[in-house]
């Protein structure tokens, strides 16, 4: 496999993370993975071997802890870039804990710009949200949409987070800089060696579905029936994590043939299609052919009604399209439950 030179991916042993790094080694990129393991098992680099054949190179670093990923950073400073996922990420969590959340994904992304401009690592793309976009006002949202206040500290450091990005390169401290606004990541790799793994009970959709299909939680509730939706539940963009983890590649090809037209660019990372909570449920009954018994219980505070992605900018500039079905997204994610309900067997 030809090399293509090397990128560093921060947060890699992640569900995301991992989906990119097999990506980018299919691809024939070396990676390497700085990951403090704190959201995940040092065994995904074990799926990441098995599915692509190549073991990346691991770091087991804090990226707050400036001297030591100093140090790593220095080791690597021939390579190409970095793909930044490492932060926390659950929204209720940050409710109750906002403080780890600005130190975690603030202090996170300071400690690394810091580091990258100091070694000459100047590329970089960032994990951001659709959840910046809030309740938009039109749909499909574009990226024009305005940036609406946050709902909970997550989602104000991914705001944060895009603020210092912009400013950074205002200032000419690195060259390229991405941002890619995720919409709803479901799913895992068809081999189902690597997927998603919630610590805990479930707060998305997906994983709550999977794990009520498996028998690991009793009944699956659906928050609120009454939104002005066509069937009354909220919808969202849900997009497979394969097609996301293509996304970053080809967003990172972008920075190496330098073909921005601006230092720093933002693009919206979805199939383009709503599906609602009930057609979700439909979905995953039609793959795995298991009935799931919910209940439509109240609203969950803090969820909008309805959001799904204009991926016209994605599409045409990045030349990327979400080619997996909302079936393959369920069949994917049930594959992986089964897989870790045997494996704990
Ligand atoms: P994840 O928790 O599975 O992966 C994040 C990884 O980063 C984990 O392996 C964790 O151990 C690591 N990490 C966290 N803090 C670290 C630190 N200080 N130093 C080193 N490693 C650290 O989450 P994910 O779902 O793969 O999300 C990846 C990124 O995408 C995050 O930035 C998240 O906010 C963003 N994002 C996720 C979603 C989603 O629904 N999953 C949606 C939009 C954006
Ligand atoms: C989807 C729909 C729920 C669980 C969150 C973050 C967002 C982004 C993606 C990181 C909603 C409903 C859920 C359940 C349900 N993450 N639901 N029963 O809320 O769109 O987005 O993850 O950036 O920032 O907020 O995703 O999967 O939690 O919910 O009815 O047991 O499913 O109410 O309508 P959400 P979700």
């Amino acid at each position: 496999m030809s090399d293509k030179g090397k990128i560093i991916v921060t947060g890699g042993a992640g569900y995301i993370g991992s989906h990119c790094v097999v990506d980018l080694q299919l691809a024939g990129y070396t990676v390497i993975v700085l990951d403090d393991l704190s959201n995940s098992e040092i065994g995904v680099l074990d799926g990441i071997a098995a599915i692509s054949g190549v073991r990346p190179v691991f770091h087991q670093v804090d990226i707050c802890e400036r001297s030591a990923l100093r140090a790593i950073l220095k080791e690597h400073r021939d390579a190409f870039g970095v793909i930044h996922f490492a932060a926390f990420k659950a929204v209720g969590e940050s409710v109750e804990k906002p403080l780890a959340y600005y130190a975690n994904n603030l202090g996170g992304l300071l400690s690394l710009l810091d580091t990258m401009s100091e070694f000459g690592l100047d590329n970089l793309i960032f994990s951001s949200s659709c959840t910046v976009y809030g309740q938009p006002a039109e749909l499909p949202v574009t990226e024009n949409a305005p940036v609406q206040p946050a709902q909970s500290p997550y989602g104000n450091t991914k705001q944060i987070c895009e603020e210092i990005l912009q400013d950074a390169v205002a200032a000419n401290l690195f060259r390229g800089v991405i941002s890619l606004r995720y919409f709803n990541p479901v799913g895992a790799d068809p081999s189902a060696l690597i997927g998603e793994l919630p610590l805990g009970i479930p707060n998305n959709l997906m994983p709550f579905i999977t794990q009520a299909a498996a028998g690991l939680r009793t009944e699956l509730k659906v928050f609120g029936g009454d939104y002005n939706t066509p069937d009354g539940t909220p919808i969202r963009d849900y997009i497979h994590v394969s097609d996301l983890a293509e996304a970053h590649r080809l967003a990172l090809e972008r920075l190496i043939n330098k073909e921005q037209s601006s230092a720093y660019e933002y693009y919206n990372i979805g199939t383009g299609r709503g599906s609602s909570v009930l057609e979700v449920i439909q979905a995953f009954e039609r793959v795995s052919g298991i009935r799931l018994k919910y209940k439509i219980v109240d609203r969950r505070p803090g969820d909008v009604e309805q959001v799904w992605a204009d991926t016209t900018k994605a599409n045409e500039i990045l030349g990327w399209k979400a080619r997996r079905t909302l079936d393959e997204m369920a069949a994917s994610a049930w594959a992986w439950e089964k897989k870790r309900v045997e494996s704990r067997e």
